[in-house]
């Protein structure tokens, strides 16, 4: 069963795992091994945990465990959306923009943002954002090819 509840500070060592399992077992199959390895990279675990806090953060569970989150800037920029190699597939994602959408809807936001990943592309699409553009992103010293999309919330 999947239960949606606010981040906690706790949650941050979950989280990173997440992220960087969801890169290297998932979003692998769309990069190549240099780009992951630039990609999936936690150098800082309280600068991870600072920026997890410094925003609204919802952690998915799958029987109380953490298996992914999302996040919502105040412009309307999700920045994450990242779920767990072995929850892949069951509407954990779903759940956590559904979140993410009310939230944005409470705060009068009339879209939201994002730069999604190759793999998560198709998932942003049927969910109702479209394409504003193609762009490759530097992550150290590696191009990672991502897209601008965007959502009408109105
Ligand atoms: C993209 C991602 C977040 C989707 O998570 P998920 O929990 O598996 O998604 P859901 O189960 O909620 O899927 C919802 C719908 O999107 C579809 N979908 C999800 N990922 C898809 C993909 N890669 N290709 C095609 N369809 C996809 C599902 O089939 C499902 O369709 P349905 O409602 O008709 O059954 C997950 O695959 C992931 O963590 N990817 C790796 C990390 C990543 O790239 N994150 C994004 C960074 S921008």
């Amino acid at each position: 069963m999947l239960t949606i509840r606010d981040y906690r500070p706790a949650d941050s060592a979950a989280t990173a795992e997440i992220f960087l399992r969801s890169i290297r077992e998932v979003a692998s199959k769309d990069y190549d091994p240099a780009q992951v390895d630039a990609w999936a990279k936690v150098e800082d675990l309280d600068a991870w945990a600072r920026r997890r806090a410094s925003r609204p953060t919802w952690i998915v569970e799958h029987d109380a465990a953490p298996i992914g989150f999302s996040d919502l800037e105040p412009d309307g920029h999700l920045d994450m959306m990242f779920v767990h190699p072995e929850y892949q597939g069951m509407g954990a994602a779903s759940l956590l923009l559904a979140t993410v959408e009310a939230a944005a809807r409470d705060q009068g936001l009339v879209r939201l943002f994002t730069e999604a990943s190759l793999t998560a592309r198709p998932f942003f699409e049927k969910k109702g954002f479209v394409v504003l553009a193609a762009q490759s992103v530097e992550k150290r010293g590696q191009l990672l090819q991502n897209f601008r999309m965007e959502k009408s919330l109105r």
